[in-house]
């Protein structure tokens, strides 16, 4: 037994090791950074005992569905023209910007000084495997290299995979209009999400869950084989993954047998497809000429796992991100009657007045007003609201420290750095002082630079927002808006809640009526 004395004395000689060391590192961290050239950051003020007043603000801010106005409201409490802080709690520090200029160094031009952080394979792979989204290094640009150009195919253009799944969404029971044609209160989120997956599915292979079918008796899945389960553990698996997300690099100690089960259904789902590829059982259940990325990767690895976690990280990638875009899309569209009509009378003029009205990639891309009333919805309420990376080496950031917060900060290696597109994107000094208002027409004179990056940029770029996510929505949108000649909100007014999970990003969803257009 130690006597309490000796105790007390490795106590206090271990709080002053660390100490000194710590002062040490402050004055070695000093030194590099001057002989940078580089100035302090401001610092948001700690608060609460260790700093903690911090993190239960933050976690409050999240369940008001406010996360992303909180970032903002930090960069203010700071100081004046503040758009890059440090903050800390416990021994934690964290770096948050809303400066573009940072945003480009970290994305693109110092892109080799910064990783993903190594919590995002702990958190998503137990789900969905490692491969595009969550590796780093080597095995990251092997996913990359793999995967990349299935995405600048010609054959990914087929709007064919878009138009039998609107059709599917427009014939739901709950789109039907009755009274002066208006339809009942309806919430479009979980419709949009039910798309995206049907979509998502039939372009990884080539089967869709169908999961819209499955109110329609005369579909219902049969022939398919596929198991509408699917979905269900699918969501249910990526709840616990947010759950782990909000624990960040605690994320470990989160455990289920639930989780563990979701997962299970989820890859036996994966493994059963793949494994029918592999061994050429499985056709898929579509015109066989139609593009599915089961098949073409199946050309370079036959790899089972290799196909499963690449393939799911894609899904992951994609379906809920657009699903969660299609929502906000309405959400806005709801709350602005004159952007709606705007809209609706050069979707018309454009693509006419029911699906006979051909949509090509050509005439998407000339249909102006669509794509800024889409970058506007990215602009205003972030798809993707913060974005994170991590220092792979000691580095420096272009800008923000200094008293005229103008000077380049120095990083060491491991340090953690947040950048918060939404408060990037609600700089009323880069983009006026609309910045609140949803307003399409201020795209008429802007090209956008690192102010402006929904889908990240650099080697890291998003693979699916020019050939898919924004095909899908303004897909989406234009058939919603031939059909449908007004749109009513029937939620309270009040500023949007941003949820943390994606798949319920505003909420409460987006509850709405419709009116139907005579014919
Ligand atoms: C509105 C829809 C979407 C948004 C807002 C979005 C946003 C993003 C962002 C911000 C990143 C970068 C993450 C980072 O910097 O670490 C990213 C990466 C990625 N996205 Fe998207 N995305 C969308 C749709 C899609 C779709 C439809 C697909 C595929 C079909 C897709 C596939 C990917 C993949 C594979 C990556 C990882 C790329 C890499 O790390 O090399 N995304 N996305
Ligand atoms: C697939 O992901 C799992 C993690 O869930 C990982 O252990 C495995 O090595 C990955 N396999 C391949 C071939 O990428
Ligand atoms: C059900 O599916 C059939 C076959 O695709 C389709 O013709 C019909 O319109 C659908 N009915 C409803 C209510 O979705
Ligand atoms: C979405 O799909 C699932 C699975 O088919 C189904 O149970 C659910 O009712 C659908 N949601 C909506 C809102 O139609
Ligand atoms: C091919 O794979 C499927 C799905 O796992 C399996 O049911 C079937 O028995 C396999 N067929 C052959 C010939 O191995
Ligand atoms: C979405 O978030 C709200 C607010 O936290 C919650 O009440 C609701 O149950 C959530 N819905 C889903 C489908 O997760």
């Amino acid at each position: 037994m130690l006597s309490p004395v000796l105790l007390l004395i490795i106590l206090l000689a271990v709080i002053l090791f660390k100490l000194l060391s710590n002062a040490f590192k402050r004055k070695k961290f000093s030194a590099e950074a001057s002989a940078r050239g580089c100035a302090n950051l401001p610092v948001l003020p700690r608060k609460g005992f260790l700093g903690l007043g911090r993190l239960s603000e933050i976690s409050k801010a999240n369940k008001e569905g406010r996360s992303p106005q909180w970032f903002i409201e930090k960069f203010d409490e700071t100081g004046k023209d503040v758009h890059t802080f440090t903050a800390s709690a416990l021994d934690y520090e964290l770096i948050v910007t809303r400066d573009p200029e940072n945003a480009k160094a970290m994305f693109s031009t110092q892109s080799k000084d910064f990783e993903i952080s190594p919590h995002r394979r702990d958190i998503w792979s137990p789900l969905l495997g490692d491969g595009i989204f969550t590796a780093q290094g080597e095995q990251w640009k092997h996913s990359r290299q793999l995967l990349r150009p299935q995405f600048s195919r010609n054959q990914i253009s087929d709007l064919d995979l878009e138009e039998e799944h609107i059709q599917s969404l427009l014939n739901l029971a709950v789109l039907e209009s009755g009274e002066k044609g208006w339809t009942k209160k309806v919430d479009l989120a979980p419709l949009f999400l039910n798309f995206t997956l049907d979509v998502a599915t039939e372009f990884l292979y080539g089967r869709s869950v169908n999961s819209q079918s499955i109110h329609n008796k005369s579909i219902s899945n049969q022939g398919s084989g596929l198991d509408s389960g699917f979905s269900y553990h699918l969501d249910a698996g990526k709840s616990w993954l947010y759950t782990k997300g909000l624990f960040g690099r605690w994320n470990r100690l989160v455990h289920s047998p639930q989780l563990t089960k979701h997962c299970k259904e989820v890859h036996r789902f994966v493994d059963e497809l793949v494994a029918g590829r592999l061994n050429g059982t499985t056709k898929s259940s579509a015109q066989s000429d139609r593009f599915c990325l089961l098949n073409e990767l199946a050309k370079s690895t036959q790899n089972p796992l290799e196909l499963r976690n690449e393939t799911l990280q894609i899904l992951n990638a994609g379906r809920d991100t657009t699903g969660a875009l299609l929502g906000w899309v309405f959400y806005f569209l709801a709350r602005n009657d004159r952007v709606f009509n705007k809209l609706r009378g050069i979707i018309i003029t454009d693509f006419g007045r029911d699906r006979t009205g051909e949509i090509t990639f050509e005439k998407l891309k000339q249909c102006q007003y669509l794509n800024h009333c889409i970058q506007e919805i990215l602009r205003v309420a972030s798809v993707v609201p913060m974005n994170e990376r991590v220092c792979t080496s000691d580095t420096t950031l272009p800008r923000g420290g200094g008293e005229d917060k103008l000077q380049p900060v120095f990083l060491r290696k491991g340090q953690r750095v947040l950048i918060s597109n939404h408060a990037m994107q609600h700089r009323a000094d880069l983009w006026g002082l609309d910045v609140d208002e949803f307003k399409p027409e201020r795209w008429e004179k802007r090209i956008p630079g690192f102010e402006f990056v929904p889908f990240a940029a650099g080697p890291r770029k998003c693979i699916g927002p020019e050939q898919f996510a924004l095909t899908e929505t303004a897909y989406v949108i234009i058939r919603f808006l031939q059909r449908f000649d007004k749109i009513e909100n029937s939620e309270e007014p009040g500023p949007p809640f941003f949820h943390y999970i994606f798949s319920n990003r505003s909420g409460t969803g987006v509850q709405v009526r419709l009116h139907e257009a005579d014919r």
